[in-house]
């Protein structure tokens, strides 16, 4: 996984001016996360630090990002070397991270889609627990584990592509293939997919309550922009789901 991560960080960095980041996932985890003033936060997967560096500017105290990926790491130091914001990135697999600290709130985006078997899964849940003080949120953004592959062209639109061999499954493997702008490319990545009932599972024997699931929004800045036409899809179709639970 690492490795994985490791040659592609560049141009995933690239994703980010792309509209549904920037007006469909950043608005929906934004608002999903709602007031972080004064609060420690815990980014997990926090790639290259695109989440973890808005929520530092929207007021957070502290924040520690953690991601797999040494490349990715590298790129989110190097922004924090050109624009300091007093954010401490850590190299290391949530699945043994051990613990790091507690924190009023945890969240990690594409994070839980990287686990192919319940077990795996259940791992990922329980480090995301140690970390969070009692009463604290845990807020996620994942792929959707309820769109059917028949609908998985909707998104090529937007830059997205899915596919998988065969019927969803426990662990079957989903191919995502991302249009990098400007420069025409592309890079692929295998997620898992794992039922709803099963994340419910793993985020109940990790001690969470109250789970929650919701939809993507649309930013009105993104639909000035863009048009309602262009996020139709984006939304009858939703790819993308956020995940929010109390410990
Ligand atoms: C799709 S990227 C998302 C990055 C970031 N959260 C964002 O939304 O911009 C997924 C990230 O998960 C990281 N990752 C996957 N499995 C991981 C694990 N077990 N521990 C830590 N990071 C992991 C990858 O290295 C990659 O940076």
């Amino acid at each position: 996984m690492a490795a994985e991560y490791d040659s592609i960080a560049l141009q995933f960095q690239k994703l980010n001016k792309l509209p549904y980041r920037l007006y469909g996932e950043a608005y929906t985890y934004l608002n999903l996360i709602a007031d972080v003033t004064g609060k420690s936060i815990l980014d997990l997967a926090c790639g290259e630090g695109f989440f973890t560096r808005l929520l530092k500017q929207n007021g957070a105290a502290r924040l520690v990002g953690v991601d797999i990926s040494s490349e990715m790491i590298k790129l989110a130091r190097l922004e924090e070397a050109s624009v300091p914001l007093e954010i401490e990135y850590i190299i290391g697999d949530v699945m043994e991270i051990g613990s790091i600290g507690s924190f009023d709130l945890v969240v990690a985006s594409y994070l839980l889609n990287y686990a192919s078997t319940k077990e795996q899964l259940l791992k990922m849940c329980q480090a995301i627990a140690i970390h969070l003080k009692p009463g604290g949120r845990f807020v996620s953004l994942n792929n959707n584990l309820e769109l059917l592959p028949e609908f998985y062209d909707k998104h090529e639109k937007y830059g997205i592509a899915r596919r998988c061999a065969q019927s969803l499954q426990e662990g079957t493997p989903i191919t995502l293939t991302l249009s990098i702008p400007d420069d025409g490319e592309s890079i692929s990545i295998d997620n898992y997919y794992l039922s709803q009932a099963t994340y419910e599972w793993a985020l109940m024997s990790a001690g969470f309550k109250e789970i929650r699931w919701h939809h993507p929004i649309v930013s009105p800045k993104g639909i000035q922009k863009f048009g309602s036409e262009f996020w139709q899809d984006y939304i009858d179709y939703p790819d993308m789901i956020g995940i929010t639970c109390l410990k």
